[in-house]
């Protein structure tokens, strides 16, 4: 097996405030977490999957993949206090031998098959990763407390979504430092000297913040 996902969906979910964690949210006729999984797993680029499961809910996770007849996942495992930890949680499970990890975050439910084929062909040919980017329409702004300190160069800058995809033994070196603060998995690549490219990301996958997002998306579904 040569390429694995690792679905962070260890959250608390504290701004979208169900009172149990966002991946156990409900989206249509499932749980937010559902939505990504099933997409990983039916995508023919997925080999594995990982889940990074809130902890204590590591058998629910288990019994979601159960009744969606999911057929590669590995392990369901407690992730840790942040997303860098858990997404390091997930990296322990993942072989030696795997070629390629792509870590996914579970508040990202509506996840194209195309976003997954242009991250996995992305990577290689020089290239330690790949991340879908979209470009951000709005001028963006440095502010100092109410005073504009700056007006940034709108061309150069791109928002970032996952999933994102690395070279495994390039993302496990990255991961070997103190990652409990890194929110973006690409940046701990960039950080150790690793190119990372950028591929079309996608509208559809929205991170789910609020409650509004999430009914936002499920008007997509
Ligand atoms: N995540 C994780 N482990 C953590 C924190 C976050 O695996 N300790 C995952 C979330 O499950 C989510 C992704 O990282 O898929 C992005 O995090 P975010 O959108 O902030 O989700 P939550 O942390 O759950 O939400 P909130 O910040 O509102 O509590
Ligand atoms: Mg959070």
């Amino acid at each position: 097996m040569t390429v694995w996902a690792v679905l962070a969906a260890a959250g608390s979910g504290e701004r979208l405030g169900k009172g149990r964690p966002k991946a156990f949210a409900r989206l249509g006729d499932e749980v937010l977490l559902a939505e990504s999984l099933k997409r990983l797993d039916q995508s023919d680029w997925v080999d594995a999957i990982v889940i990074v499961a809130p902890p204590g809910w590591e058998e629910p996770a288990i019994l979601v993949a159960e009744e969606l007849a999911c057929t590669k996942v590995s392990a369901s495992v407690p992730g840790g206090a942040t997303r860098g930890e858990s997404v390091a949680a997930g990296l322990r499970e993942v072989p030696e031998d795997a070629l390629l990890v792509l870590v996914h975050d579970a508040a990202r439910p509506l996840l194209p098959g195309e976003v997954i084929e242009r991250v996995v062909t992305g990577v290689g040919d020089g290239w330690d990763g790949a991340v879908p980017v979209l470009p951000i329409v709005d001028t963006v702004k440095r502010v100092r407390g109410e005073e504009i300190a700056e007006t940034l160069e709108r061309q150069d800058l791109v928002a970032a979504q996952t999933p994102q995809g690395f070279v495994a033994p390039v993302l496990r070196e990255a991961f070997g430092g103190d990652v409990a603060g890194v929110s973006d998995c690409a940046a701990v690549v960039e950080a150790h000297g690793g190119r990372v490219r950028a591929v079309a990301g996608d509208l559809r996958l929205l991170k789910v913040t609020t409650p509004e997002d999430l009914e936002l998306v499920a008007s997509w579904l």
